[in-house]
C-alpha cells in the first residue's frame, strides 16, 4: 500500500455526518472530531439553547449546524429529516447517538417512562434509518460504503442496571437492531455497527458522578481505572466512519475501559 492510501484509510475529510443528540456528552465529544477531522457536520437535539451554543464552540473547528426536533414526537423527526434532506442529498454516516434513561423500583415503574425510553433509544433509530435510506444509498460506493452507527451500552449485556428496566430493554434490542439492519442493507453499500459505551460524563452520567463515593465505586470497576474522553468516543466513531472498516458490519463494539471484560 502506498504511503498517501495508508494515510488515507482513517480519514472522513468532506463526508456529510449526522449525529443525534449531539449537543451534549457522548454526541458532542463525537461530533467535536468529526469537526476537527474535517466533516460536515449535523446534530439533533430538543434544547435549542444547548444546540446553538454546541454549534457557537465547535464551529471554531470546522463546519457544524444544528437541526432542531423532538425525535419522540412524528413532527420533531419529520422536522429534522426533511430539515436535513432540504441541505444534503448524501449522507455518508448516520450516528444513532439521542438517548434517555428512567430508573424507579419495579413495583412503581411507569409505563408511560417505559415507552418514551424504547421509543427514543430503539424505535427512533430504526425511523431514521428508513427515512435516510436513499441518502445513504446515495453516499454509498463499492469501495467506501456509507455507515449507520448505533449507540447501544455496556447494559445492552449486564444485567446489573440499577432499576434501569427499560434503558436495558432498549439497549440490548438496539445491538439486535444492529445485526439484523447489518445483514439485511450490506447489499445495498450501507454498514451497520454499535458501539456499547461503559462509563462517559455526560448529562445522563452526572447524578452518579457528581456523587464522589459512589464516582470512585464506579471508577474502580474499570480495569482501566477512568471513564472514556473525547478521543475514546470520537476515534472509534471515525474508525467506524472510515475506509479502515469497510469490512465490518453488524459488530456491537463495547468502548468500555475493559468494563466488561471483569464482569
Ligand atoms: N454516558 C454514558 O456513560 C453512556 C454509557 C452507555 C451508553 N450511553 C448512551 O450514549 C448516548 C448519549 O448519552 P449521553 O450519556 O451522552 O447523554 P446526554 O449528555 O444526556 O445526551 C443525550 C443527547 O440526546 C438528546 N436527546 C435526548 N432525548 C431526545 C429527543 N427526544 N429528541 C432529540 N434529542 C434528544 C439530548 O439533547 P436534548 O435533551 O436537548 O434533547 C442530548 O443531546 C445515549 O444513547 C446513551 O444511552 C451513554
Amino acid at each position: 500500500m502506498d504511503p498517501q492510501a495508508a494515510a488515507s484509510l482513517f480519514s472522513v475529510a468532506g463526508k456529510v455526518v449526522l449525529i443525534t443528540g449531539g449537543s451534549s456528552g457522548i454526541g458532542r465529544m463525537m461530533a467535536e472530531t468529526f469537526v476537527s477531522a474535517g466533516a460536515r457536520v449535523y446534530i439533533t437535539a430538543r434544547d435549542r439553547v444547548r444546540l446553538d451554543s454546541a454549534c457557537a464552540e465547535l464551529g471554531r473547528l470546522g463546519e457544524i449546524h444544528a437541526l432542531p426536533g423532538d425525535l419522540a414526537t412524528p413532527e420533531g423527526l419529520e422536522a429534522v429529516v426533511e430539515g436535513f434532506k432540504g441541505r444534503e442529498s448524501r449522507l455518508h454516516a448516520l450516528v444513532n447517538n439521542a438517548g434517555l434513561t428512567w430508573g424507579s423500583a419495579l413495583e412503581k415503574f411507569p409505563a408511560r417512562a417505559f415507552d418514551s425510553v424504547i421509543a427514543v433509544n430503539l424505535r427512533v433509530p430504526f425511523e431514521l434509518v428508513q427515512k435516510l435510506l436513499p441518502e445513504l444509498q446515495a453516499a454509498a460506493t463499492a469501495e467506501d460504503p456509507a455507515r449507520v452507527i448505533n449507540i447501544g451500552s455496556v447494559y445492552g449485556f449486564s444485567s446489573q442496571v440499577m432499576n434501569a428496566y427499560s434503558y436495558a430493554a432498549s439497549k440490548a434490542g438496539i445491538h439486535q437492531l444492529t445485526r439484523v439492519l447489518a445483514a439485511e442493507l450490506a447489499p445495498r453499500g450501507i454498514l451497520v455497527n454499535a458501539i456499547a459505551p461503559g462509563l462517559f460524563p455526560s448529562r445522563m452520567t452526572a447524578f452518579a458522578l457528581k456523587d464522589e463515593a459512589r464516582h470512585a465505586r464506579l471508577l474502580a470497576g474499570i480495569p482501566l481505572g477512568r471513564a472514556g474522553d473525547t478521543a475514546d468516543a470520537g476515534g472509534l466513531a471515525l474508525f467506524l466512519s472510515s475506509r479502515a472498516s469497510a469490512y465490518i458490519t453488524g459488530a456491537v463494539i463495547p468502548l468500555d475501559g475493559g468494563l466488561l471484560a471483569r464482569a
